[in-house]
């Protein structure tokens, strides 16, 4: 017999790093140009500081996505507080400050704007992460709804989380599907498997809902590849094309 389905109070589309390629990812600038783009959900990258503070961050390192240098780890929140993390997207982006967790959580509240908050840790932080994420996601949101959905490639960060916060809904990502993804999605008590988009095909959308599992797909860049994979009943995409592949 085929299990119901969770719930899935999220829109199809999600604004990869807030504003996909239009904005320097992770900021609140990012997440601004993805609500004027009509995106009512957000894909965001989460990782502590030195002093355990949740920031917005997708690599390890500062370099890529800041004017600083090496592990953001080894630096206080005050510290990163002061970096430039939006002039290496574009001079209209100068100064824009790399976010607490909680000022990003804000506006979306704010502004009815769903989170997908994806667990990002630095290596030998994925524990700690995964619980302080969702502490303070339990404590952001209360009963707003949607609840963000809790996501990390980290099964440790994810395990964590479900710990901490076992009422927040989680999916896991996986940058290859696993074979035995039934049983991985059980153990942390998912409500969705995050694939690569790559990986996307129809039998892999139907066997997924038989299992009782919602899927998403990350990044869709193709307008026709968005159609197609929706069309096939995938649950949700993060893009990064935000003005060729729009929510309706
Ligand atoms: O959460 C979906 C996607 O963001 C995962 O990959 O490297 O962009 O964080 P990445
Ligand atoms: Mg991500």
């Amino acid at each position: 017999m085929t299990p119901p389905l969770p719930p899935w109070p999220y829109p199809a589309h999600i604004a990869h790093r807030g504003g996909g390629r239009l904005a320097p990812e992770n900021t609140l600038a990012a997440m601004r140009v993805g609500a004027q783009h009509r995106f009512r959900m957000f894909e965001f990258d989460v990782k502590l500081s030195r002093d355990d503070v949740l920031v917005l961050l997708h690599d390890d390192t500062l370099d890529r996505t800041t004017d600083g240098q090496g592990p953001a780890a080894a630096q206080s929140f005050a510290e990163l507080a002061r970096l430039d993390a939006g002039g290496w997207h574009s001079p209209a982006y100068m100064g824009e400050p790399v976010p607490a967790f909680e000022a990003v959580a804000r506006y979306a509240l704010a502004n009815g704007i769903a989170c997908n908050i994806e667990i990002k840790p630095s290596p030998g932080q994925e524990s700690a992460t995964g619980a302080a994420v969702a502490l303070a996601a339990r404590r952001l949101w209360r009963d707003a709804l949607p609840a963000p959905l809790l996501s990390s490639f980290s099964e440790t960060a994810l395990a964590a989380a479900q710990a901490a916060a076992p009422e927040l809904p989680r999916a896991l990502l996986v940058e290859q599907v696993p074979p035995d993804w039934r049983e991985r999605l059980a153990r942390y008590d998912c409500v969705a498997l995050n694939i690569n988009q790559r990986d996307a095909s129809r039998e892999l959308i139907e066997a997924v809902h038989a299992a009782g599992y919602r899927i998403a797909a990350w990044t869709v860049n193709d307008p026709a590849r968005a159609r197609l994979l929706l069309s096939w009943g995938l649950d949700a995409l993060f893009t990064d094309e935000l003005t060729e592949i729009s929510p309706p």
